[in-house]
């Protein structure tokens, strides 16, 4: 019975720990290109920059439970990545070749990206508050640590975005952006969770991405 428990553990902190790693990395990017374009923001900035550290932050204590159980996450795609999915969506192309600087100059395209930050906090809200309420993760006592930790963290993360938004009078997330949210949320959880679940083959990763 244990294994199974330690396997959902495994897949489902595998998928946070990509997520987190992302989170910071891109959000690295933006703070440098909020500084280069709006270098007068200080306000901005710096709410920018703890929620990168934040997720930093993050990305260091899942490291750290799977340093402490002597395993490795599992190899996870950018598939299973929300900021990665919401781009692919909205903005029709790879997170990876994003680049930042070029879009904090568009200002409608600057717009669209703080609503998919935006959302994706909100979604890691509601994710997190399920987590802990589920016997799952209960029963176990490092990763409700782990996990009160993001929770108490994850609603800061949205204001900055907000706030800019309300600066430039731009509208809230619409029902394409909402659409898009769920499709990505239900995939996971119906499919593709799963998926990595049942997959006996599935590979763990040799080293940690930092
Ligand atoms: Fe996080
Ligand atoms: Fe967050």
């Amino acid at each position: 019975m244990d294994s199974i428990f330690n396997r959902f553990y495994s897949v489902l902190l595998s998928i946070y720990i990509y997520n987190e790693y992302v989170g910071y990395t891109e959000l690295d990017k933006l703070h440098a290109a909020i500084i280069n374009k709006y270098p007068q923001e200080s306000e901005f900035i710096a709410s920018v920059r703890k929620h990168a550290d934040d997720e930093k932050k993050h990305y260091l204590m899942f490291k750290n439970y799977f340093h402490k159980n002597k395993s490795m996450p599992f190899v996870v795609t950018k598939n299973y990545g929300y900021i990665d999915l919401f781009i692919k969506h909205i903005f029709k192309t790879d997170l990876q070749t994003l680049d930042q600087n070029e879009l904090i100059n568009d200002e409608k395209k600057f717009m669209n990206l703080c609503r998919l930050i935006m959302m994706t906090e909100f979604r890691g809200m509601k994710q997190v508050k399920t987590l802990l309420n589920s016997p799952l993760i209960k029963r176990n006592e490092s990763l409700t640590k782990i996990f009160k930790v993001v929770e108490r963290d994850e609603p800061s993360h949205c204001y900055p975005y907000q706030y800019w938004l309300k600066k430039f009078n731009s509208h809230e997330p619409r029902l394409k952006e909402k659409l898009v949210d769920l499709w990505i949320h239900y995939s996971l959880m119906l499919f593709k969770v799963p998926i990595l679940l049942l997959n006996g083959k599935l590979k763990r990763m040799k080293e940690f991405y930092v």
